[in-house]
């Protein structure tokens, strides 16, 4: 299969099309990484699943010949209800990696969200991205110095928001990646945050004479922080005066706590399927998690969303908005092209659905379009 430009749209159009073109160039460690989630991959397979178990409802001879598929989120307004999900190493899958993507995304004003693991610093991320939002992903490092380093970086550079990833105390148990003795870090991918940081430069790699495979040691020793607790949360907020957000929200009562300790929004997600298996998908989870958060603060939701009628069923169980995650990333095998083509038909799709579905405005979604079937 190749890549054929025409007039108008990029093809393939098929999301699943792009996925065998990254499997076709990728080599099989860089394909499992991206494609494979934890364990025997229940989860991974459960976050697609499961919006099979909802219906769209749709009505007829509503006006939808104007329609606006913007929102508001963090008190900006965004051009759509979709964000590209912070996926860290991305030089695996291309040398462009972030850069490309974070271009694809500020093309069609769609926020990216920048790992702590990227093969590009923030900086140089958040240069490419114009007026377009983007937050900072942070893999809390374990040392506090180091983190409140990239927090400050983050907001010094032009991001809008941190989010906080909170699923992961250490990596999910990959079993393809562990067969294939593959930790993409270690072709040296990832590490530009850390090699870049003024604060980790000084008590981690010897003002930045370490040879690479020493940092990439060094990284290791402090990338995840098991002992964050909640409590730590006063103290982040002390660092920075952006929103933050909690990543890897699954029950109703961690969305209670966040409310609780001040925290600005949350993202709905079990990490693509890819840390604890056997956890349920993030789409049944959303429903309660949205209900008893009850519009106070923000709610993000990602796992599973492939086309534009997904997001119309996130949405109308409650979500604000949703991140992309695989589906982009396979578009990057092939480039900055190849992230826009699958942005761009995902977003032409949502408008689509949205007609069809008998509504004019995103922020008019609600649980009236859809219901569960047995
Ligand atoms: C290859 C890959 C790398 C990822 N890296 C990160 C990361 O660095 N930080 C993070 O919070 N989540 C990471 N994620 C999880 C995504 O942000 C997101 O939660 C997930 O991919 C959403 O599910 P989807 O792939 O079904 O859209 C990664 C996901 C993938 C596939």
């Amino acid at each position: 299969m190749s890549i054929h430009l025409q007039k108008e749209r990029v093809s393939p159009v098929v999301v699943e099309d792009w996925e065998k073109l990254a499997k076709e160039v990728l080599p099989k460690g860089a394909y499992d990484y991206v494609n494979s989630g934890s364990g025997g991959e229940e989860t991974l397979a459960k976050n697609v699943e499961e919006f099979k178990k909802w219906d769209l409802v749709p009505r007829v001879l509503v006006n939808v010949e104007k329609r606006n598929l913007s929102i508001e989120l963090l008190n900006r307004k965004l051009a759509a209800p979709i964000l590209l999900a912070p996926v860290g190493f991305q030089t695996v899958v291309h040398p462009d990696g972030e850069l490309a993507s974070a271009r694809a995304a500020a093309g069609q004003s769609i926020p990216f969200i920048t790992s702590t693991v990227s093969s590009y610093s923030l900086e140089e991320i958040s240069g490419v991205m114009g007026n377009t939002p983007r937050y900072f992903q942070l893999y809390w490092p374990n040392d506090d110095e180091v983190a409140s380093s990239f927090v400050k970086r983050a907001e010094a550079s032009g991001y809008g928001a941190i989010v906080v990833t909170v699923d992961t105390p250490l990596l999910g148990w990959r079993e393809k990646d562990l067969q294939n003795k593959y930790f993409p870090m270690m072709t040296g991918a990832g590490i530009a945050n850390f090699v870049s940081d003024p604060v980790f430069n000084q008590k981690f790699n010897a003002n930045g004479t370490l040879n690479k495979e020493a940092v990439i040691g060094e990284i290791r020793k402090i990338l995840f922080k098991q002992n964050l607790t909640w409590e730590k949360l006063a103290w982040l907020r002390k660092q920075t005066s952006l929103p933050i957000l909690l990543k890897g929200i699954m029950h109703k009562d961690d969305a209670l706590q966040a409310i609780a300790n001040g925290i600005d929004g949350i993202v709905v997600s079990n990490h693509g399927g890819r840390q604890l298996d056997g956890v349920r998908s993030s789409l049944r989870a959303l429903e309660s998690i949205a209900d008893v958060v009850n519009k106070r603060i923000a709610v993000l939701f990602d796992g599973g969303i492939r086309r534009g009628p997904d997001v119309l069923k996130a949405l109308a169980l409650g979500a604000d908005g949703v991140l992309l995650g695989r589906p982009y990333v396979y578009g990057l095998a092939q480039g900055e092209v190849g992230v826009t083509s699958v942005l761009t038909n995902l977003l032409d799709d949502l408008d689509n659905s949205l007609a069809n579905v008998g509504k004019n405005s995103i922020t008019s979604i609600n649980k009236s379009i859809i219901e569960k079937h047995s």
